[in-house]
């Protein structure tokens, strides 16, 4: 018998998906699942369906010998050891494309409310300041016909530059690798980090965290960032160092950020960046639409339930891990 245990109940009937596929176990909480009862609910799992908290590394992988298939309801996988996963032979299904337009969007929403002091002017609202309309208050950055630096110009990063191509923005983002089609579609052009950093208006995080992106905007980043400049972060938490962003914001290297995904995640309620009123906050809502939160947690249930039956996922994070599988 097939045995799936899912971290947290995911929105829509993904869960009811499976029950076809096997016997499911859900965690039955509104928290994250503990690590002692992964640890324990893994040991006789062949199929596993986990969120973007859950931690699977060696030692959960160690603890579940039948364990086939991994599908995580996010497109990140920064939280996932798939080199191990991929030396056990165990595919890891993601979900790409259908959240990348919501994600888009409040990329945009996040970069406009730093940039044009909507959180302040709420605040300022609510604590019964408002008493006239002023030449000067709460001014702001412009953000048409700026230009935007995109850190990673993938699936998100492209999805955010065709907004900006309306809001007639310059477009430059930095990556390891060119991309001539988008580069020609949207016009938009490649600079190293350094020179994007220096020449942008606004800066956007949109690359996976890697060893090599963990806190990749540092102290140095923001000393080469115009003081007018604003930073959103729609990525993870730790590539930017959120100790050189306090400093950044408190000594106006930069004029503002807005960040979706913090370091640690959630941020504690007592960090110093949430005194700051050039900083806004949300707690990781990128993808939270809930038409897309139903396409994540469908497309994976779809993933596990291929990966389950030996068939190629939809969208597999390893897909080494076939070419593995083949030399069997
Ligand atoms: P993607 O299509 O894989 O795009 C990532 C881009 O980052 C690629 O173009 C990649 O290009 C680039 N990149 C990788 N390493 C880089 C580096 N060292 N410096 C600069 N660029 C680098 O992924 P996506 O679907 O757009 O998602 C991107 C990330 O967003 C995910 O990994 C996830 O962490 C995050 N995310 C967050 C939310 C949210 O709710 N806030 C939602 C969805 C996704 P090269 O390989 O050429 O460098
Ligand atoms: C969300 O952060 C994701 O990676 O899908
Ligand atoms: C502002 O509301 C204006 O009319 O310029």
């Amino acid at each position: 018998m097939t045995r799936i245990v899912v971290t947290r109940r995911p929105p829509g009937s993904a869960v009811e998906r499976l029950e076809n596929a096997g016997t499911v176990w859900t965690w039955p909480e509104d928290r994250a699942l503990p690590r002692d009862r992964l640890l324990a609910e893994i040991r006789e799992a062949d199929g596993l369906l986990c969120m973007l908290t859950d931690s699977i590394d060696t030692d959960v992988l160690d603890a579940a010998p039948r364990l086939r298939a991994i599908s995580t309801m996010a497109v990140g996988t920064d939280n996932i050891d798939l080199v191990a996963c991929t030396r056990r032979g165990i595919a890891v299904g993601h979900t790409p494309d259908v959240l990348t337009e919501a994600t888009a969007d409040m990329a945009f929403a996040l970069l406009l409310s730093a940039a044009r002091r909507v959180v302040e002017g709420v605040d300022y609202v609510k604590a019964g300041k408002w008493q006239r309309w002023e030449p000067a208050l709460l001014l702001g950055a412009q953000v048409h016909a700026t230009t935007l630096g995109i850190i990673g110009l993938g699936r998100i990063g492209t999805a955010v530059a065709k907004r900006a191509v309306g809001f007639e923005m310059q477009v430059r983002y930095s990556s390891r690798s060119r991309r001539p089609q988008v580069e020609a579609a949207l016009g938009v052009e490649h600079r190293t980090l350094q020179a994007l950093l220096e020449e942008a208006d606004h800066v956007l995080v949109a690359c996976p965290l890697t060893a090599e992106t963990h806190h990749l905007i540092g102290k140095d980043a923001f000393r080469r960032m115009k003081p007018t400049a604003t930073l959103t972060n729609i990525a993870r938490g730790a590539i930017v160092d959120p100790r050189a962003l306090e400093w950044a914001l408190r000594t106006g290297e930069i004029a503002a950020a807005a960040l979706d995904v913090t370091d640690p995640e959630p941020i504690p309620p007592d960090d110093p960046l949430l005194t700051l009123p050039n900083c806004v906050v949300v707690p990781h809502l990128g993808s939270a639409t809930v038409a897309t939160r139903i396409a994540m947690a469908d497309l994976a249930a779809e993933n596990l339930i291929a990966g389950l039956r030996g068939d190629p996922m939809p969208a597999c994070a390893n897909p080494e891990v076939y070419r593995r599988q083949e030399r069997r």
